[in-house]
């Protein structure tokens, strides 16, 4: 777990290297990217890094089911905060259909789309603790079949297509990045609480790579600021 001043520059350099490791054992490379306020200065960052892009499979973690042009899509999101700042080949973009109203259909269609294992998932974390679009107490949240499912989030726009906790758990690392005061008492409970990803979905990724500012982390009981 990293605690810094720039959280955002960290976890892009991090993104990059891990990517970057990919790329040398194998001809792609694939990253799971999430959606929020939180991620942008790391997606521009990353698309800043020296990279092999068109090597890179970009797929999402979770996507809302609006338009991919909406301004709640987090492949709009992703066009304007990663490939707009990419120089050269761009990487592959899988996005999930979010604007198709058969949701049942997209999330199998996605699910068909996706590697045995991702090489990073990037994730966010809400104040409630959930990540991607896996909300506490979700059904979702016990899915161990299905890849990808549709959800209803209490979070706008309330319906969402989402990975599932196994594909995340697969995931050659996790990644999350997360900051501000009002998340840190939840940082708190998912780096330090009892395990219970039912009621703090962003456990799933406990033991990935966290990136965290001051005081996302101010609650933490042991942390090593960088
Ligand atoms: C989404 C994200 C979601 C996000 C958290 C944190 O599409 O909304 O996948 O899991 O990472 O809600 O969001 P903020 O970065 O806006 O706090």
């Amino acid at each position: 777990m990293r605690v810094s001043e720039d959280p955002a520059g960290a976890c892009a350099t991090h993104l990059a290297a891990c990517l970057r490791a990919a790329l040398v054992h194998s001809e792609r490379a694939s990253l799971a990217v999430c959606g929020g306020s939180t991620p942008g200065p790391t997606y521009r960052q990353l698309a800043a890094e020296d990279l092999d892009w068109a090597r890179v499979d970009v797929f999402f973690g979770d996507e809302r089911c609006v338009p991919p042009d909406h301004v709640d899509s987090t492949f709009r999101l992703i066009e304007e905060q990663l490939l707009a700042g990419i120089q050269g080949p761009p990487p592959r973009v899988l996005r999930m259909h979010g604007e198709d109203t058969d949701y049942a259909s997209a999330a199998e269609a996605y699910a068909d789309l996706l590697p045995p294992q991702l090489d990073l998932a990037l994730l966010g974390m809400g104040p409630d603790g959930h990540t991607a679009s896996l909300f506490p107490g979700d059904p979702a949240l016990l899915e161990r079949t299905a890849s990808v499912l549709p959800v209803l989030s209490p979070k706008p726009p309330p319906r969402r297509l989402t990975l599932t906790p196994p594909v995340f758990a697969a995931a050659h690392e996790r990644v999350m990045l997360v900051t501000g005061a009002g998340k840190a008492s939840m940082v708190r409970l998912a780096l330090e609480g009892p395990l219970e990803p039912q009621g703090i979905p962003a456990q799933i990724a406990r033991d990935g790579s966290w990136f965290l500012d001051p005081a996302a982390a101010a609650d933490l009981q042991s942390h090593s600021r960088t």
